[in-house]
């Protein structure tokens, strides 16, 4: 039992290793400039200098005024050292199996080419002996001494492994941190992440959906959401993928546009919770007052001041069915979020 447990835990922590493109980190972290100015960025899943979250701060560092960028990488990592060879010194003959910190205070011209870009940031990580250090233990974001660096961030920003993502949700609450992080949407049906979301210390980010990765050469091929590029490099894609965050963002603050009224025929209550049962986001009617289930996509439309959020279907404390999801005609119906319109449209 034991080994087979451990077994699963090796499979998923294998299955964490997805790589999000430049792309795709900076057109979500667009919306989010104004609150990075004189802040400390701490990227705790990261690989510097591989991963394009450490590129993204690294070549944005003095556009965002950033204080300081602290990015760290697990002893784990697959992609350590591909692009780029640090000098870990005389401790190590083993450059794949290291935990390290980068610790960036200023990014500079330092070859003298006109521009600031990923050259300088590879001087300095070669050059600089304060800006790398070999941490004490295996890197995970859980350690003492990656906590330490978690206390003196304001804002972390990573995409941290699937696998641990209730983990890395609660330490980051549980030292009041700022955040910007990439999961699934699914985690959204879990217990302990919907309760910051009911509770608003949690919400969806921009882009939500699809979403492609790099991954490493030992993921098995599959039958969809796999390809091999013309350089070899392996790709999946994930149809489910959003940013969990607590910066506020204006998306936040637009109404969604409710074109739809409410019928009996249409608008079916549950079994068992009275509540009526809404399919698309895109017909949640503009007069109804009362609860409405409505698919978990809806968070990404979600406005604190347009509705109010009251529970997931299967943990809503009042669910006499608790842990089950709700049903109509005695059929199960797929996983719903309950809300309330707290401006419905009067007849
Ligand atoms: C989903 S990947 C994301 C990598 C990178 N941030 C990116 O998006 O390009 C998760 C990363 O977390 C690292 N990792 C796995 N377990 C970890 C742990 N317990 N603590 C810290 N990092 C971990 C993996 O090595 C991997 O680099």
């Amino acid at each position: 039992m034991a080994k087979n447990g451990s077994l699963t835990a090796a499979k998923d922590a294998k299955q964490d290793e997805f790589y999000t493109q430049l792309d795709d980190i900076s057109f979500e972290l667009k919306h989010y400039r104004q609150h990075f100015r004189d802040k400390v960025v701490l990227c705790n899943c990261d690989d510097p200098y591989e991963s394009n979250f450490f590129k993204y701060f690294a070549l944005n560092f003095n556009l965002l005024g950033l204080k300081k960028l602290i990015a760290t990488c697990y002893d784990g990592s697959p992609v350590l050292g591909n692009e780029l060879l640090l000098d870990f010194g005389e401790t190590t003959n083993e450059p794949k199996k290291i935990a390290y910190k980068v610790e960036i205070t200023e990014v500079q011209d330092y070859n003298n080419d006109g521009a600031v870009n990923l050259a300088d940031v590879k001087y300095l990580m070669q050059n600089d002996r304060n800006v790398i250090s070999i941490l004490k233990g295996n890197g995970d974001f859980r350690s003492k001494e990656c906590i330490d660096l978690l206390k003196q961030a304001d804002i972390v920003v990573t995409n941290p492994p699937f696998s641990l993502f209730r983990e890395f949700i609660a330490l980051i609450m549980q030292y009041k941190k700022h955040f910007l992080v990439l999961g699934n949407q699914n985690a959204i049906t879990y217990k302990e992440i919907f309760k910051y979301i009911r509770d608003n210390e949690l919400w969806l980010g921009y882009k939500s959906g699809d979403m492609s990765f790099r991954v490493p050469d030992y993921f098995e091929p599959r039958e969809t959401r796999y390809w091999v590029d013309e350089s070899g490099q392996k790709w999946r894609s994930m149809g489910n993928i959003c940013w969990f965050t607590n910066l506020d963002i204006q998306k936040r603050h637009e109404e969604l546009d409710l074109f739809k009224c409410y019928s009996v025929e249409e608008y079916p209550f549950y079994d068992t919770y009275n509540a009526i049962n809404v399919n698309k986001v895109s017909d949640i009617p503009c007069n109804f007052e009362g609860i409405m289930g409505v698919p978990i996509t809806f968070l990404d439309k979600y406005n604190p001041e347009q509705f109010e959020l009251i529970g997931i279907d299967r943990y809503v404390e009042d669910n006499p069915n608790y842990g089950k999801r709700f049903s109509i005609g005695g059929k199960e119906i797929y996983a719903r979020i309950l809300i309330r319109n707290k401006k419905p449209q009067k007849p």
